[in-house]
């Protein structure tokens, strides 16, 4: 039997583990490098995507850029998109430096690619050795500019990869109940999402609906804290680790 090479994780870095989402352009270089490193160390081919935190989101709110269209201006999406590059660039520069060889492309030069080019392009450059690295970004979708979320993308290149796991990097331990407590597992045939996620809207419950439509598709999706990355590392190589597992329950084994 042919060996297929493994289908590589997809990783979101969350904005809130990048950078201090309460003080404006503050990046964590340190947290950054440590989960370059769980990855390098790993061995397995990856795709990172990252969020905008501190730098993203209060220039997107300034500018009234959201999920659905708006009348913003072209020119606070240039400032937006500059603070997501120079984020970017950091988010490059740490994980070079973690033993990474990372390669910056924006989302949307990607996603409106038809054909499948889009995959062999991510394809051959995971077999160079490259861990392709993309960001929460600001499209325009012909109505007007709107947020394209990170985990959103993730969700995208999961499918266009067959991404067997995603693993999504937040500042809190997982998915977490009413009472706190991080819930196990989520989706098809495990407990109904916590009261509080059911009804609430945006931030971690926009992040869970993603996630479920990642694990109806086929793809596991882990959300670990990235401010752990002993937890990270288990997350990210598949094995036992403390956070929320998302998946959607399957009758017959694939073997
Ligand atoms: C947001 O990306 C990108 C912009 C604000 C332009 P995400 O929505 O993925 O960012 P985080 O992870 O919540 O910070």
């Amino acid at each position: 039997m042919s060996r297929r090479p493994p289908s590589p994780v997809v990783v979101k870095l969350g904005g809130s583990v990048i950078t201090d989402k309460k003080v404006s352009f503050s990046y964590r270089e340190e947290a950054v490098r440590a989960l370059g490193m769980a990855i390098a160390s790993s061995g397995l081919p990856v795709v990172v995507v990252h969020g905008g935190g501190s730098f993203g989101h209060p220039l997107a709110k300034r500018y009234g850029l959201s999920s659905r269209a708006s009348a913003a201006s072209a020119e606070g999406v240039s400032e937006t998109r500059e603070a997501m590059l120079r984020l970017d660039a950091m988010v490059s520069a740490s994980l070079t430096s973690a033993g990474l060889r990372p390669y910056t492309f924006s989302p949307f030069t990607l996603l409106d690619l038809e054909g499948g080019g889009g995959r062999s392009f991510l394809r051959r450059l995971i077999a160079a050795g490259a861990a392709p690295l993309t960001f929460g970004d600001v499209v325009h979708d012909g109505k007007g500019f709107r947020v394209l979320s990170g985990d959103t993308i993730c969700v995208e290149l999961s499918e266009m990869l067959g991404a067997e796991r995603c693993v999504m990097a937040l500042d809190v331990a997982g998915v977490l109940d009413d009472d706190g407590r991080v819930v196990e597992t989520l989706g098809e045939g495990a407990a109904p999402l916590p009261g509080s996620l059911a009804d609430a809207t945006g931030g971690i419950a926009f992040k869970v609906s993603e996630a479920l439509r990642m694990a109806a598709a086929g793809t596991e999706v882990r959300l670990v804290s990235g401010l752990a990355p002993g937890e990270f590392s288990k997350a990210l190589k598949g094995v036992e680790f403390h956070g929320t597992t998302v998946r959607v329950a399957r009758g017959v084994s694939s073997g």
